[in-house]
């Protein structure tokens, strides 16, 4: 069964939002299968956003990533990652269908609520990243 890696950003949890998140997955019919509240350090937020090194908008990123406690899941389903890359929306909020996981709750392209995988390699070292193989409860 396919998993991917979902975190709700420290703007969402500072605004309360995670529950509203879990509903729209769950609602959706898909099953969290790991969850975990943590501060992420600069370290592994570095890690997680490899792919966006060296870009203008990355040490601002990785200081708001770091500000406050996030949370990791994992979520398991048939076609889960590419669902939930739609049920989350555009990265900027702003351009993000009404609906959607941002287009409803983001306030900037910085401040867009969520994380997740967006291909089957980068849920599989994500998952890696944030939890042990016996976290995860199938
Ligand atoms: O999160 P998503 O995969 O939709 O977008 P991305 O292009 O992989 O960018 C990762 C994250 O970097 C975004 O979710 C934004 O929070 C942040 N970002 C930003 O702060 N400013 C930008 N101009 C682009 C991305
Ligand atoms: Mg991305």
């Amino acid at each position: 069964m396919e998993r991917t890696f979902l975190m709700v950003k420290p703007d969402g949890v500072e605004r309360g939002l995670i529950g509203q998140v879990i509903s729209r997955l769950e609602n959706k019919g898909f099953r969290m299968v790991a969850m975990k509240m943590l501060r992420i350090s600069e370290e592994l937020a570095r890690e997680q956003y490899a792919e966006h090194a060296g870009k203008p908008f990355f040490d601002e990123m990785l200081s708001f990533m770091t500000s406050g406690p996030v949370v990791a899941m994992v979520w398991e389903g048939r076609g889960v990652i590419q669902s939930v890359r739609r049920l989350m929306g555009a990265t900027d909020p702003a351009q993000a269908a009404p609906g959607t996981i941002r287009g409803d709750m983001g306030t900037s392209i910085s401040r867009n609520v969520v994380h997740g995988s967006d291909s089957p390699a980068a849920a599989e070292r994500e998952i890696k990243l944030f939890f042990d193989s016996g976290e995860i409860l199938a």
